[in-house]
């Protein structure tokens, strides 16, 4: 396999509570990416301010935190072909009503505020928040299956 790109997802806490980590998992293997690393975690409002710093001019940005703040999430970081970019579309646009059936977001939820999934934007943005999330590293293991996605 040659390109190992990675990208940030997350299941926000509404995702969680509602019971949708299995079914967004299995969109990403079903697709192809490889699951590097994973964990459920109540995360702080000062660890979700640096997640999510570009955005602290924002409006909605208390609303945000709180919100982000309000239960678990589950951290994942995918690794495959084209992660980030397809990872987004595999979720879907932000605001949900705007989100082709199919996507995660245009399947499972309605309103931006409650979008139930997190993607990094850029390849840049995705190794900031590995980096910020999974401070103790991803694992490193080879797929049996990978020949068989990735030519
Ligand atoms: S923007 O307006 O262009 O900055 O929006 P976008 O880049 O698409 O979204 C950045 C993140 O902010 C979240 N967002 C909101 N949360 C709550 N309420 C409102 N109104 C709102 N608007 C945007 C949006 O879901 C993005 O977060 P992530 O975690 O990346 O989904």
């Amino acid at each position: 396999m040659s390109v190992q790109e990675r990208t940030y997802i997350m299941v926000k806490p509404d995702g969680v509570q509602r019971g949708l980590v299995g079914k967004i998992i299995t969109r990403f293997e079903e697709r192809g990416y490889k699951l590097i690393a994973l964990k459920l975690v109540q995360a702080t409002p000062e660890h979700l301010e640096k997640h999510y710093a570009d955005l602290s001019a924002r409006p909605f940005f208390p609303g945000l935190i709180k919100y982000m703040a309000s239960g678990p999430v589950v951290g994942m970081v995918w690794q495959g072909l084209d992660a980030v970019k397809t990872g987004r579309a595999i979720l879907g646009t932000t605001n949900p009503l705007q989100s082709p059936i199919g996507t995660i977001r245009g399947d499972f939820c309605l309103a931006t505020g409650r979008n139930i999934c997190h993607g990094s934007d850029t390849v840049e943005n995705a190794e900031k928040e590995i980096t910020l999330w999974f401070p103790e590293g991803v694992a490193q293991w080879t797929s049996a299956l990978e020949t068989w996605v990735f030519e």
